[in-house]
């Protein structure tokens, strides 16, 4: 009698802690949006909780572009990092009719250690209140890891996982000094398990998940945010292997809708996926095992496979 009576303490408590961990993001998504109704003294706008400058990195397509417009929308003036300067141009200007200021940094993450030196020496002047570690990459079409060139792996960690490192070392000084700031790190749903045919890219994702909450917790007593930003698919040209995914949905947003709502949860949810729908999806994927999870993921990208094989033979027909 009294062993039942544990055991069934014990079931209860270990089901309460899986559901509210599953459910957090939902929770979560919730509150940013009630924050505003019940909490009249949370400090906004956002320049001046943060300042009023903000670096976004890989800035000139997708996720990056559409969020660097919605910060010059709040006032904010953009510091544009990215690696094709005549699209840096015209997204300055875009971005210049919303009346802020901009500067452009031209570079390329890609290439490793060398052009952070030169962007920070370009970033000297500059109070960076909001960093957004967006720039990241993904494979062409899902593959096993030999049959990516050496070459393009290590592009993709340069990019994913050196690029954020970097970056964050280099601004959080700053923002300690003048004991504010905030820095957004864009992970992904890939963060959610290990992915057969996206190994790389899945794991410089867990990586980006784990720094973003350890560095929250070393910066959080000087006055600085961090938050984990990890959407599910938005419809951009990162997602090129799969029409299905181009074309869009209502849970495969374009990246301005997405944006749109990534940028109103900055400052008030530490880890979110940025999307209400993504939220829930995000949820739902968690109830699974891992195991089970690993094998969805790896039917999903085996179907993504076969599309770009079959488009490509198609085209060189
Ligand atoms: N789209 C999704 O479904 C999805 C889902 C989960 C997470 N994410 C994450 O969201 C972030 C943004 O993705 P996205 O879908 O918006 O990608 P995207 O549309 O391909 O845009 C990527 C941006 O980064 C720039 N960039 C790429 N490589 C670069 C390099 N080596 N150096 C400097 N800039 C570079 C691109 O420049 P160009 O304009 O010159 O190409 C572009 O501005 C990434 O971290 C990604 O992992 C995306």
């Amino acid at each position: 009698m009294f062993t039942a009576l544990i055991l069934t303490y014990i079931g209860a408590y270990v089901v309460g802690l899986y559901v509210i961990g599953s459910l957090w993001s939902v929770l979560e998504l919730a509150i940013s949006y009630l924050t505003p109704y019940f909490n009249p003294t949370e400090v906004y706008p956002l320049w001046k909780k943060y300042g009023n400058w903000a670096v976004v990195t890989g800035c000139t397509d997708g996720i990056g572009k559409y969020y660097a417009l919605e910060l010059a929308k709040k006032n904010i003036n953009i510091v544009l990092v990215s690696r094709n300067p005549e699209k840096l141009k015209d997204v300055a200007q875009e971005i210049e009719k919303h009346g802020v200021k901009t500067k452009i940094i031209v570079a390329d993450f890609s290439q490793g250690p060398e052009v952070y030196q030169r962007i920070e020496d370009e970033l000297k002047e500059i109070p960076v209140g909001i960093l957004v570690n967006n720039v990241g990459v993904q494979y062409e079409y899902p593959m096993p890891l030999c049959e990516m060139p050496t070459s393009k792996a290590m592009e993709m960690i340069n990019v994913n996982v050196v690029a954020v490192t970097r970056m964050s070392r280099m601004l959080l000084p700053g923002m300690e000094a003048r004991g504010r700031g905030a820095i957004v790190n864009v992970s992904s749903g890939s963060e959610l398990q290990p992915h057969p045919m996206w190994a790389i890219y899945g794991a410089s994702k867990v990586y980006v998940r784990n720094f973003t909450r350890a560095i929250r917790h070393e910066y959080a007593p000087k006055g600085i945010y961090v938050q984990h930003l990890s959407p599910l698919f938005v419809s951009t040209k990162m997602n090129n292997f799969s029409k299905k995914l181009l074309d869009g949905s209502l849970f495969v947003p374009d990246a301005e809708t997405y944006a749109r709502s990534a940028v109103n949860l900055l400052g008030r949810v530490q880890n979110t996926t940025g999307y209400w729908l993504h939220g829930i999806q995000y949820t739902f994927y968690k109830l699974a095992p891992e195991w089970a999870r690993i094998k969805i993921g790896q039917l999903m990208l085996k179907d993504f496979r076969s599309e770009y094989m079959s488009n490509n033979v198609a085209k060189t027909k």
